[in-house]
């Protein structure tokens, strides 16, 4: 039955919620001394990321501490191109870094044919968090777009110009619609599997987006994520998913049209009563505080969260940041930033 929903799942079923549900891209990570204690055990994050036990650790973290109204899986979006046979590891200090796909021959070399063997912790992580999360606490599963994580696969890491990323894209678009592809069904398998072992949501990340050009926004982005939202809704067809394309701006509006998908990931760059009134109608948005906000605290803090709440809160809305918390924020800010959602 409806009512008897976490408030997090009723509000992505596009119900307006007795108070907005909150958590945070990003929750668990290193502005949590907690977190880093586990981290520095763990030995690598790929280490971290495929240890069921210190993943389920760190995912529940944010939850003991807040009670926020929904977990996230602990894993990356990496884990896919790694999964596949692409050579990934996470420099310190300097973010992933990727064997990068230089042309066919290196295309041709990934396989799925170990996909759900590699991915297996994963699972085995989600399980355990089914059984450890308090019962009002909704578990997200995740994935990056296709665009996104091709970007990290062809750039080898992250990038200020994506420009090798583009220039497949637009150079030799049949080839590189051959690696959309095969990242559409493998992200589409795994998100499956996550499901299968109790996710009761999915967000998307496509963080890379907003580098698309409009006339190219529905191939390589909105159209790679549709197809992956209905191979997973044939399975499970009445999870609800989370889309994330980063940066796109008046792209959120075709985003919006897509019925498949239940609730839309907005970044800091909207403006709220442009978000209230083209997207929010159609369906439940999720967002959309700086996370400099965040970190500045304070007045402005105040401020800005009254801002996003007094044009969203009358519709269905779960509250959240327009990108992932950043590593030096001060976790009281976390707590605050709670009550002010949760007084209202
Ligand atoms: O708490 C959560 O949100 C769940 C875990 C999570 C991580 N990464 C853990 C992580 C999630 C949902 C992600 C998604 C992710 N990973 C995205 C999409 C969201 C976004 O931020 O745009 C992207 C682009 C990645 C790729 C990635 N992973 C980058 C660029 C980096 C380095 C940047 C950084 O913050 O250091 C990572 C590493 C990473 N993923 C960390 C964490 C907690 C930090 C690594 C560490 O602990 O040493």
């Amino acid at each position: 039955m409806r009512s008897e929903e976490k408030l997090f799942i009723q509000a992505l079923r596009g119900q307006k919620t007795s108070r907005p549900p909150i958590w945070l891209m990003r929750q668990a990570g290193r502005y949590l001394p907690e977190y880093k204690e586990v981290r520095r055990d763990a030995g690598s994050f790929l280490d971290l990321c495929f240890n069921p036990e210190l993943a389920c650790e760190v995912t529940l973290q944010p939850i003991r501490r807040y009670g926020f109204d929904a977990a996230i899986l602990f894993s990356d979006i990496l884990v896919i191109p790694h999964a596949l046979g692409q050579k990934l590891w996470f420099a310190e200090g300097e973010g992933p870094k990727l064997d990068a796909l230089t042309g066919e021959a290196d295309l041709d070399r990934l396989s799925v044919d170990k996909l759900h063997e590699a991915l297996g912790p994963v699972y085995q992580t989600v399980g355990r968090l089914k059984e450890s999360l308090p019962s009002e606490t909704a578990l997200i599963g995740f994935a990056g777009a296709p665009w996104t994580v091709a970007s990290y696969m062809i750039e080898g890491g992250g990038t200020k110009d994506f420009m090798k990323l583009k220039k497949w894209a637009f150079g030799q678009p049949e080839l590189f619609q051959r690696l959309i592809d095969l990242l559409v069904d493998a992200t589409a398998d795994y998100l499956i599997k996550q499901l299968d072992a109790g996710a009761e949501a999915l967000q998307i990340f496509d963080s890379w987006a907003g580098v698309i050009p409009a006339g190219d926004l529905k191939r390589w982005s909105l159209d790679p994520i549709l197809r992956i939202v209905d191979k997973v809704k044939t399975v499970h067809p009445s999870v609800p998913i989370i889309v994330f394309p980063r940066g796109v701006g008046l792209g959120y509006l075709s985003f919006a049209e897509s019925e498949q998908l239940d609730c839309l990931s907005l970044d800091q760059s909207l403006p709220l009563s442009w978000a209230r009134d083209n997207l929010q109608r159609k369906k439940t948005v999720q967002g959309n505080l700086d996370p400099v906000s965040l970190l500045v605290g304070g007045e402005h803090l105040e401020s800005s969260v009254a801002a996003i709440l007094s044009n969203l809160k009358d519709g269905p809305f779960v509250f959240n940041l327009g990108h992932g918390i950043i590593q030096y924020t001060n976790p009281d800010h976390v707590s605050r930033l709670i009550e002010l959602v949760r007084r209202d």
